[in-house]
């Protein structure tokens, strides 16, 4: 486990995404808030922020995040990113130099880990997408807790 610990994390998680009003201003609002706890959380991270489903739902738009610059339209058929939103699922990339389609926001990234943000109907809403420096970073257990960080998101933030 890479996160402190990770029901102090999930419950902190929760307090600070309680209180949605239904207006997009509050989500950014919590969604900035989330994107730095997880920045103070992870350890060994260079980049860690959100990436929303277009309304046509042709690509994912950059929305709050902690790191460098990053690019800010994804197609969905790009990217690691793009991945996970197509496939509904999870991906881990230990090396991202071996990724095809990868798309280097930060030359240093080495590791990524994107988890889809899925509502009750299944639809995709966005992504979270995480990166380090380190080749390998993210191990299953990182992959579990931000999954269920993911859950509780889509959860308290749509409807
Ligand atoms: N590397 C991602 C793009 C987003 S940045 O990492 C912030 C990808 O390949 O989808």
């Amino acid at each position: 486990m890479h996160v402190g610990t990770g029901s102090s994390f999930l419950e902190q998680l929760s307090a600070i995404t309680e209180g949605w009003d239904g207006s997009i201003e509050r989500r950014y609002c919590h969604l900035s808030n989330v994107s730095a706890l997880l920045n103070q959380y992870l350890e060994r991270i260079n980049w860690v922020g959100f990436y929303l489903m277009k309304e046509d739902r042709t690509a994912l738009v950059l929305g709050p995040f902690q790191g460098k610059v990053a690019c800010t339209d994804i197609s969905l058929d790009r990217g690691v990113c793009g991945l996970a939103a197509r496939s509904k699922q999870s991906v881990r990339v230990d090396d991202v130099h071996t990724f095809p389609g990868h798309i280097a926001c930060d030359s240093a990234s080495r590791s990524e880990l994107v988890v889809p943000l899925i509502n009750k109907n299944g639809d995709v809403l966005g992504v979270l997408d995480v990166d380090s420096a380190q080749r390998g970073r993210f191990a299953e257990d990182d992959q579990h807790l931000l999954e269920r960080a993911a859950k509780i998101i889509s959860q308290a933030l749509w409807t």
